[in-house]
């Protein structure tokens, strides 16, 4: 390990960036016909643009309470309906929209939305195997091609992307998100936003409108448990959960999405510093907010509503525009707005909004600009499309394992045995989140295989994952009992030279509403695993999985392990290529992997405490008396077929003043036999600071690409944005001090320098 000690010369004082930001000019064309439309609008038309309806027939959430199908269609036509959701299809979404359009009194069209999270019918890898890639253009490729098959199907918005920063593989939604990293998380969430807007001008019809979700703290949900309390102090807020919305609303996001949890003790959706001071203020946003799935509503049950009126008065004063499926505000924002109950302001602020973001989308220009069928044939499941969420999926693979050289496998002359319910699945492998696109319509690892080796394949199913097939809408119940299956892999094991299992978690285990206590293979995956080991130990685990797993026995025997998540419609055949080496493996985890779930929350950018290490060999330090406190995985660990040789780790300046850039470098070189891609990563810690830092924090990073034997000298710049941090006051602040700059290819294994800026 290199250490180099710069002294820079220059005083600095603590300086207080601000957060001011005016998102979008905007555009005055569009703030008068609001003007004038707004003019003509009634109390009861305003509050309907503030409504959204779930669709007639898919429920993502408790049943509706907005009332039959029948009533849904009467209050369209009364102008009382500005959203839906859900509705899908062409012929389907003009049906309401000309509802909308030619028979309510002023004609304000729709807007429809839908939850396009990975991908619309051709599905891309759920999001967190998406983070895993660190490809930023992929990514925003992989929410295009979602923009663009949504967007052909009628659709004009996404409820995506969710961006909840989460340390708790407990809890089922990690899968949605882009893991624990707020700096990865904001690079991700602007990546995503840009795949669905384009250069939000909307021009193409095949873009739809971005929603950041879930505003805000979801992801700190209390224990991991869904629909929980999250109770976040100001350090994390800042610096942790919302510096990807404000990376996102500096991108030009047009709508944010409320989350169902309280932040301590105050209902998102009544969350006035966040939603009016931070976000519209502070930084500008100009869209609007909807809430999620009837939270306006579910403020009673929190208990800091005492009714339904009360309910919409705070959410509607707090900054939430759109009431999802809540019921609230129709009826009651009408009723109290006419008793003077509620200020006009806060509904016309909402009511403009909405209507801004409806004309941005060319809704008012032609309401029937997203439906076109022809369109929406050509460019629902294209070759093109198909393409790109293969390419994204071998991209989202981590290898976590590779000894004995099991892999790649070798093209001809093995006897390749394959094992595990999840091998034939063409479901889970679509992962959780899809309701658009159609069951078992994945290409399944059986089938990704053939394509290599033909009908040489040997496939055994062994003991069943699940005791029935699980839906979207039931708990899925696991196989612990019934062992049938075993005896019959354990024979073919015998005379197989390598055997792939597939093993994990059914995605309709993870997601929204999935928590879970137990983060082991669940099941009798281990056992099975355990028994074909002690016949045959020449074992590839491929893992399918939507949230980081505590696999210790696998991690410590199994020679090859495969992250593999649930890569969606081409799962199977990225596997294949992986395995096969016709791609190298690339991707490193978004997230920590635990030893055990008690070690949940486990994170890399960690605190260091008052006693770290064990440096006098005594008791008194932070550690667990049963178990290490390192990671299995570590954030950002991934290997190649390859090998990488990090050197030549250089600063450039040896003295800093105020606006001026540290560059920092470091030579990659391919040191093994295959051509390869290594995210090189670089860390910083502010070593003392008026509120402790973390020991290492991401900085910045780089995808490089290298033959064997090629180098290439990687060069980061460090400014103030790299070594500030948001106090607790919500200020960014960069203070003078000493820094350790770190790089290498996982959040462990780092070469450090450390600078001292006095
Ligand atoms: C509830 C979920 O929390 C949210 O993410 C989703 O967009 C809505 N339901 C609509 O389906």
């Amino acid at each position: 390990m290199r250490i180099t000690k710069i002294l820079i010369t220059t005083l600095m004082s603590i300086i207080t960036v601000s957060n001011a930001n005016a998102q979008q000019k905007l555009n005055s064309e569009i703030e008068k016909k609001i003007d004038v439309l707004m003019a003509k609008m009634t109390i009861e038309e305003k509050v309907g643009q503030m409504n959204q309806y779930n669709g007639f027939w898919d429920v993502t959430g408790p049943a509706p309470v907005g009332g039959t199908a029948e009533q849904k269609y009467e209050n369209i036509k009364k102008g009382l309906v500005g959203s839906m959701l859900t509705v899908r299809g062409v012929k389907e979404v003009k049906a309401v929209q000309k509802i909308a359009v030619e028979q309510t009194r002023l004609g304000i069209p729709l807007i429809i939305g839908f939850d396009v999270i990975h991908g619309y019918k051709t599905l891309s890898p759920i999001p967190l195997a998406e983070a895993a890639s660190w490809d930023l253009a992929a990514i925003e490729k992989s929410a295009e091609v979602a923009a663009s098959e949504a967007a052909a199907s009628g659709i004009n918005w996404t409820f995506g992307p969710m961006m909840d920063i989460s340390r708790d593989a407990r809890w089922g939604r990690v899968m949605e998100g882009a893991g624990e990293d707020p700096y990865l998380g904001s690079k991700i969430a602007v990546a995503r936003v840009k795949g669905f807007q384009g250069d939000n001008s909307f021009k193409s019809p095949l873009r739809i409108a971005a929603s950041a979700k879930h505003f805000a703290g979801y992801g700190f949900v209390v224990a991991g448990l869904e629909y929980n309390a999250s109770e976040i102090g100001s350090n994390t807020l800042y610096n942790q959960v919302l510096p990807p919305f404000k990376a996102a609303v500096d991108t030009g996001l047009r709508t944010v999405m409320t989350s169902f949890n309280t932040i301590n003790g105050i209902p998102a959706s009544a969350d006035k510093y966040l939603l009016k001071e931070t976000l519209k203020n502070k930084w500008g946003f100009s869209g609007f907010v909807i809430s999620d799935w009837a939270s306006i509503r579910e403020m009673i049950p929190w208990g800091y509503s005492k009714d339904e009126k009360s309910a919409a008065i705070s959410a509607v004063e707090a900054g939430t525009d759109m009431d999802m499926e809540g019921g609230i505000y129709v009826p009651h924002l009408i009723e109290l707005m006419k008793q003077g109950k509620v200020d006009q302001k806060y509904v016309d602020d909402a009511v403009r909004r909405i209507l801004r973001v409806k004309y941005e989308l060319g809704l008012f220009d032609n309401p029937y600009r997203f439906l076109d069928e022809k369109r929406e044939k050509e460019v629902i499941g294209s070759k093109a499309n198909h393409e790109a969420v293969l390419d994204m999926a071998k991209k989202s693979i981590v290898l976590l394992k590779n000894e004995k050289q099991l892999l790649p496998l070798k093209k001809s002359g093995q006897k390749i045995l394959l094992l595990g319910t999840l091998a034939s699945s063409k479901n889970s492998p679509l992962g959780s989140w899809r309701i658009a696109s159609d069951n078992n319509t994945a290409v399944s690892v059986l089938e990704g295989l053939k394509n290599y080796t033909g009908n040489t394949l040997n496939f055994v199913e062994g003991p069943k994952l699940t005791t029935e097939e699980p839906t979207f809408l039931t708990e899925v119940k696991y196989n612990t009992t019934d062992k049938s299956g075993l005896e019959e892999a354990k024979q073919a094991a015998k005379s197989a030279d390598v055997i792939i299992m597939v093993l994990g978690e059914h995605s309709f285990s993870t997601g929204e509403a999935r928590s879970r206590t137990d983060i082991n293979l669940p099941g009798l995956q281990e056992e099975f695993l355990k028994e074909i080991y002690k016949i045959n130990p020449n074992i590839v685990l491929v893992l399918n999985n939507g949230r980081p797993l505590s696999i210790n026995w696998a991690s410590e025997n199994i020679p090859a392990i495969v992250e593999a998540w649930h890569l969606g419609t081409e799962s199977g055949n990225a596997v294949a290529q992986v395995l096969y080496g016709d791609y190298n493996p690339s991707g490193k985890l978004p997230m920590t992997f635990p030893r055990n779930v008690g070690q949940i929350p486990i994170y890399y950018n960690n605190y260091s405490t008052g006693r770290y290490t064990d440096k006098d060999n005594n008791v008194f330090w932070s550690h667990y008396s049963d178990a290490e406190k390192t990671p299995l995985y570590p954030f950002g660990f991934g290997l190649s077929y390859t090998t990488f040789d990090y050197s030549d780790f250089k600063i450039n300046k040896k003295s800093f003043a105020k606006g001026e850039n540290i560059q920092v470098s470091v030579t990659l070189k391919n040191t093994g036999k295959y051509e390869g891609k290594e995210v090189v990563q670089l860390y910083i810690q502010d070593e003392f600071a008026s509120v402790a830092r973390p020991v290492k924090e991401l900085k910045a990073f780089e995808l490089v690409n290298l033959k064997p034997d090629e180098s290439k000298t990687v060069s980061f710049p460090i400014t103030e944005k790299e070594l500030g941090f948001y106090n607790n006051q919500g200020d960014f602040v960069v203070e003078p001090g000493s820094f350790k700059i770190m790089v290498g290819g996982n959040s462990q294994d780092l070469k450090i320098i450390e600078a001292e800026l006095l």
